[in-house]
């Protein structure tokens, strides 16, 4: 069995900001990051998959579909946005890493098998690298 990580890229703007919580509960809460205009990140977002070697490709996955996938559901929606403002699945949530990577999940998830019919390769893991230092992994069935 393999597992197979292919890497990708978006920037994107954010604000941590809790509805449920007054301003200055807020800025205790998150600092910098409530800002009320914003700041920008440039997200990594590592997908891994698992499956054996397919013996007439030698590959365990096609990385070509995974790009195309990525591109649809991720990269075209997520890049140069807003995420407060401009994704309607994180309107309702502070748009951390943690809750971008619960999304990521989702999309890729809800649309795994259209893609790969097949019993493998299986999505496992969605990694988001908001920063070099700040680092968030999800393993993919943990998600509903
Ligand atoms: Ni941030």
């Amino acid at each position: 069995m393999f597992r197979v990580t292919r890497q990708y890229r978006f920037a994107a703007s954010h604000r941590l900001h809790a509805a449920g919580l007054s301003e200055i509960e807020n800025q205790a809460l998150y600092g910098k990051c409530n800002n009320p205009y914003g700041h920008g990140h440039n997200y990594v977002v590592d997908v891994s998959a698992q499956g054996p070697l397919d013996p007439r490709s030698g590959r365990a996955l096609d990385v070509r579909l995974l790009d195309q996938l990525m591109a649809r559901e991720v990269i075209a929606p997520f890049d140069r946005r807003n995420l407060n403002v401009e994704i309607e699945s994180l309107k309702d949530v502070v748009p951390t890493s943690e809750n971008l990577a619960r999304e990521i999940c989702r999309r890729l998830k809800r649309n795994w098998k259209t893609v790969f019919p097949g019993e493998w390769p299986r999505l496992e893991k969605v990694r988001i690298f908001e920063t070099p230092r700040n680092i968030i992994d999800v393993r993919t069935d943990e998600i509903e």
